[in-house]
Order: C-alpha cells, then sequence, then structure tokens
C-alpha cells in the first residue's frame, strides 16, 4: 500500500511507532504539539506540519496517539485540527487509549467527510512501539481495517478485530484497568516484605516464578526493586485509564472496586509529584510512608 500517512502526536509511544513507519518507507507527514520531539524525524526526511490540519492535508490515512480524550479532541476537533483539513474519504486511526464514547463522537463528526473512523488502541509499551511489536486492538468497519493493515503491519506483532466502533476503547481500559491493578497489588506487596523483615530478593523471587508472576508484575517489580522510574507508561496516565474504565463500567453497572483502590495509589503518586514518572513509582510513596511510621 502506497499511502500518505499523517501521524500525530510523538510522545513515548509515538515517536517510536512514526519511526517505524518511517523506516517502512511511508510517505509521512508528522505532527507534535511541541517541536522538540520531530526533530529526529525530519533529520531522516520526513516532513514535519504546522498543525494537524496542515498535517493531515494530503494524506490518505491519519493516526493520532495522544494522552487522552481531551488530547484527542484538541488534535481532530481543534481550531487547527485534522479534520480542518483531511481530504474526502482518509481514514482516521485513533490509537491513543481513550473513552468509546468520544470514538463514536469522533466518528459522527468525522462522517460528513466521508471519513472513516477506526479506534486501534495498543498493548505494547515504548520498546514495542519502538521495535515494531504493539498489539493493535482493533474497532470498526472490518473492511476499512484490511484497507489499513498494510500501514498499521510496520508498528505491531498483530491485528485483533475486537467489533464494532469503540470496541478497541473498551477492550483497551479493561486491559489497563487489571494492569493497574495488578501494579497496585505489587506495589503493597512489595511494602509488606520490605517492612516484614522477609528476604526480599528470595520473597519476590517466590512471587514472580509463582501465580502472581504475571508479565506484567515480572516487569514492574524490576523497576521498583531498581527504582528506575524512566518513563514506559507514566503513572498519570494509568491514572487516567483507570478513571475512564472505571467510568465506563459504571455505565454498564458495573463496579470496579479494585480499579477504585488502585486508583486511590495511582492518584498518592501524582499527588506526590510522580505522576511523570514511570507507573511503577506508585511503590515510593508506600516506602516513604514506611520511612515515615
Ligand atoms: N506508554 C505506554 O506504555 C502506552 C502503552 C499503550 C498505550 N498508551 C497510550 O497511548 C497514548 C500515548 O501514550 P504515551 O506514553 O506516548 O504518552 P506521552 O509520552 O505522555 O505523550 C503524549 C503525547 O500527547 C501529546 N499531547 C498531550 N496533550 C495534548 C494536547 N492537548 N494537544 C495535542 N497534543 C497533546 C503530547 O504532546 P507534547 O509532546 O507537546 O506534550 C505527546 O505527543 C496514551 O493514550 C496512552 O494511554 C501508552
Amino acid at each position: 500500500m502506497s499511502a500518505r500517512l499523517a501521524f500525530l502526536g510523538l510522545g513515548t509511544m509515538g515517536a517510536g511507532m512514526a519511526g517505524r513507519l518511517a523506516d517502512a518507507g511511508f510517505d509521512l507527514t508528522v505532527w507534535n504539539r511541541r517541536r522538540g520531539p520531530a526533530e529526529g524525524l525530519v533529520a531522516r526526511g520526513v516532513r514535519s506540519a504546522v498543525s494537524p490540519a496542515a498535517a493531515a492535508a494530503q494524506a490518505d490515512v491519519v493516526i493520532s496517539m495522544v494522552s487522552d480524550d481531551q488530547a484527542s479532541r484538541s488534535v481532530w476537533l481543534g481550531t487547527d485540527g485534522a479534520l480542518r483539513g483531511v481530504r474526502d474519504g482518509a481514514v482516521l486511526i485513533e490509537s491513543s487509549t481513550v473513552s468509546p464514547g468520544w470514538i463514536r463522537e469522533l466518528a459522527a463528526a468525522a462522517a460528513p467527510a466521508g471519513c472513516g473512523v477506526l479506534d486501534a488502541p495498543v498493548t505494547g509499551s515504548r520498546t514495542h512501539a519502538a521495535n515494531g511489536e504493539l498489539l493493535f486492538l482493533a474497532g470498526g468497519d472490518a473492511a476499512l481495517l484490511d484497507r489499513v493493515r498494510p500501514v498499521l503491519a510496520p508498528m505491531s506483532r498483530g491485528i485483533v478485530h475486537v467489533g464494532p466502533l469503540g470496541s478497541g476503547a473498551m477492550l483497551k481500559l479493561v486491559n489497563n484497568f487489571i494492569c493497574g491493578v495488578q501494579a497496585a497489588a505489587l506495589a503493597e506487596g512489595l511494602a509488606m516484605i520490605e517492612r516484614s523483615g522477609l528476604d526480599r530478593d528470595r520473597s519476590l523471587e517466590v512471587l514472580l516464578q509463582g501465580a502472581p508472576g504475571s508479565p506484567l508484575v515480572k516487569t514492574v517489580a524490576a523497576r521498583m526493586l531498581a527504582r528506575d522510574y524512566t518513563v514506559h507508561f507514566r503513572a498519570a496516565l494509568m491514572g487516567k485509564d483507570l478513571r475512564y474504565a472505571i467510568a465506563e463500567a459504571r455505565e454498564l453497572g458495573v463496579p470496579l472496586e479494585t480499579a477504585q483502590a488502585a486508583l486511590r495509589s495511582f492518584d498518592r503518586a501524582v499527588g506526590a509529584g510522580r505522576g511523570e514518572a514511570d507507573m511503577s513509582v506508585i511503590v515510593e510513596p508506600l516506602r516513604a510512608a514506611l520511612t515515615a511510621g
């Protein structure tokens, strides 16, 4: 597919994803709110646009990867938003983790321009984005998704068609609230181990080799042990995902009590000024409480 692409949002994930599209040889225009993140790609011959509208102007496919509903609304519907410049019939892909309701609103706003929308959030983190190993959870028309599979392929290890529009967003929120709960439980377990005087390394080895040792728990445990909070996934973004999941579940009549508890852990870290650090930082307020106690 020789599609012309626009990519909006060059954060932790977007920079790696756009890099993969450039590597694959696509005709690519990028945009980021701050100027700096585009520089590396521009040095490799990628075009950088002054606004989402300008980036979208020549594109057959427009992909957005920004932080949340508000950021997504701004890049698509803002004064210089992509919908102001988009060509008739372009395919719009929202890969950010956002609310299913916002995805449906975006699709309604894009329909008059004849643009189809897909929600295609991803699992995987910074290194998976940089290495083209993300898993796309796509919602929307299956034939439309088939048209853009060649665009998603260089960024991914797989593309799952979850169901109608908004389904990818919904599954992603379920996926992430479970991850957030696991990380919060691990932080509390590690704090118990450290306070109780158990041999920390031996105890963690038992947990990680046993039933609690999910891929998420293993990854996060290594960062908590090393106290290395280099960002893979910002703590504030996990708080956002937990909030969106709780709101969606409320609509469905499902009380997300574990997510509520996990959200308190993430809010505590954000309140302590650690929201920009990796999500594994949520153990630190508990360690500080130990020290204080
Ligand atoms: N990191 C992960 O492991 C991971 C994994 C799966 C899914 N996700 C999801 O993927 C999305 C991106 O995550 P990330 O880790 O790449 O986030 P990030 O590093 O915080 O980057 C956020 C991006 O959004 C842009 N942005 C924020 N507010 C904006 C606004 N009002 N208008 C325009 N642009 C705005 C930022 O632009 P500036 O550079 O100008 O601030 C930046 O490009 C999020 O929805 C996240 O939940 C993340």
